[in-house]
């Protein structure tokens, strides 16, 4: 046998790097389906098994993986395959010319056909046996909107409706779930995928501020992700409330890599390069003690006065401004609750007011405001729609926050402007609710721009 044991040892060696690379191919398929399924298992601690079952159990193939990249993969497989196959059929032959000992020569010859040809044809077959559906077909599109429109495998998944479990009806009364996305983000499909482009279980890129674009953008709601969002270095221990509604925050909490700034002072209003223009002042906390206990103009109205408009009777309320809380955290001194719209718009407006000790809330114009009908004792807006806003726009607005306005709750226009020649279309928004008038002043803010403040109460309504 010495003779034949330096071209057996080759072969031996060829063979063992063709199981590697089968292996790689078969560890590559499998890898691509499962992994997803199984980190969410992972990230879910109790009931580990019901949680992957539901995952297995999800049968609708189209949107479980992404066929396209997968059938690509798969047709690589194949073609690489058949090239090994060729390759092994013509060393084979090579070896009949140049091999005289029958004995060996046979043997390797069966060798290879039997050990190497064999397996390399059999996975070769067994592949081309997957059945693959084809992407744009085996799908009903009117029972699932939008699925198809979508490449990346993680939107398809987030917005395939999710079948209850056991054919039970949910919480809600619905045989399915449908995770919804604005129609607007079929505009913004190339960020909305660049969002949703990530590793499940692992840390989310750095990137609230894509999240933010599409909301601005009218993809909104966002999809929610199965990652982890990143947080400030160093989280300090937020002050208590005595102390935090009217003092800086600690530097520390914010993640400011998204921001122009690095630091709260650098937010101050005499910096030109803070990175925000819109309520340049607000993070200027002696300024803003001012604001509602101060009157300096007549559009200022004061909290003392509009709260004796309705002793006791005004608790929880909105306010749909831009800037850092200051509002609500004057309110809660009167025992009243108020939730802040926040967006971040070049500062961390939303950080801010929590760490203050108030709710932010991150919405934007384009969305149904997030409370019932006849909720709200009142809703309080300056610097925020003013005079750059569509009149249907502000109507639907408008119409809106009339729903969640409970009866005898007040709507606080604060200090609204636009240009004079506006001011008839916009005092017919404000008016056409036939809201009783508590307080109406309009002032000069310059020689072309008005001022517009408001204390309106919403009339009872039962029909
Ligand atoms: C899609 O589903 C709807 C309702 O379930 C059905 O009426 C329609 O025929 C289906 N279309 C296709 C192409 O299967
Ligand atoms: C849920 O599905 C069942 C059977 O498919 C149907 O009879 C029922 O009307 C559905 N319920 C709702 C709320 O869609
Ligand atoms: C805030 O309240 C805590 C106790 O709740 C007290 O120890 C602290 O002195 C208060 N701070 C101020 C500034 O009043
Ligand atoms: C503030 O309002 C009070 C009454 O509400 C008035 O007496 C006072 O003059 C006002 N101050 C300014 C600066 O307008
Ligand atoms: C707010 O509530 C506290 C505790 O109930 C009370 O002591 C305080 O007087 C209230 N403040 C106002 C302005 O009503």
């Amino acid at each position: 046998m010495e003779t034949v044991c330096i071209p057996r040892c080759r072969f031996s060696r060829i063979v063992a790097i063709l199981q590697i690379i089968l292996g790689v191919f078969v560890v590559l398929i499998s890898v691509a389906s499962i992994h997803r399924f199984s980190l969410a298992g992972f990230l879910l601690p109790n009931n580990n098994e019901e949680a992957c079952q539901r995952f297995h159990t999800i049968k609708e193939g189209y949107a479980d993986f992404d066929l396209k990249a997968l059938s690509d993969r798969v047709e690589d497989v194949v073609s690489q395959l058949s090239e090994l196959q060729d390759k092994l059929d013509a060393t084979v032959q090579k070896m009949d010319q140049d091999r005289k000992d029958s004995m060996t020569r046979s043997e390797f010859r069966r060798f290879l056909q039997e050990e190497v040809i064999q397996p390399v044809y059999s996975a070769h077959i067994a592949l081309r046996l997957i059945r693959i559906p084809k992407p744009d077909s085996g799908f009903n599109s009117t029972e699932d909107p939008l699925i198809n429109f979508f490449t990346v495998e993680e939107t398809r998944k987030y917005i395939t409706p999710k079948g209850n479990k056991n054919g039970k009806l949910s919480k809600y009364g619905t045989n399915k779930t449908y995770a919804t996305i604005g129609h607007a983000c079929v505009l913004m499909r190339k960020e909305l995928e660049e969002y949703m482009n990530y590793d499940i279980g692992s840390y989310c890129n750095d990137d609230w501020h894509l999240a933010q674009k599409l909301m601005l953008g009218g993809c909104d709601p966002v999809p929610r992700r199965r990652c982890l969002a990143r947080a400030s270095k160093l989280y300090q221990q937020p002050l208590p409330i005595n102390e935090s509604l009217w003092t800086m925050p600690d530097d520390r909490n914010v993640r400011w890599s998204n921001y122009r700034c690095r630091n709260f002072k650098c937010l101050s209003i005499k910096n030109p390069r803070r990175g925000f223009s819109r309520c340049t002042g607000c993070f200027e906390l002696e300024r803003e003690k001012l604001k509602w206990v101060t009157n300096a103009s007549l559009a200022d109205f004061l909290i003392r006065d509009v709260l004796a408009v309705k002793p006791g009777e005004i608790r929880i309320g909105l306010d749909v401004s831009i800037g850092t809380g200051s509002f609500a955290a004057r309110m809660r001194e009167w025992n009243v609750t108020i939730v802040s719209t926040a967006l971040n718009v070049g500062a961390p407006f939303s950080e801010m007011i929590a760490l203050r000790g108030l709710i932010p809330l991150y919405t934007t114009l384009s969305q149904r405001l997030p409370f019932f009908d006849n909720t709200l004792d009142l809703i309080h807006t300056s610097v925020f729609l003013d005079g750059w806003i569509d009149l249907q726009l502000l109507d639907f607005v408008l119409f809106d926050w009339d729903r969640v306005l409970r009866p005898g709750g007040l709507l606080w226009v604060d200090k609204f402007f636009c240009i004079r020649k506006d001011l008839d279309d916009y005092m017919y928004m404000f008016q056409q609710f036939g809201y009783k008038k508590h307080k109406w002043v309009v002032s000069f803010k310059s020689k072309e721009e008005v001022y517009l403040s408001a204390l309106l109460e919403k009339p009872p309504r039962s029909l």
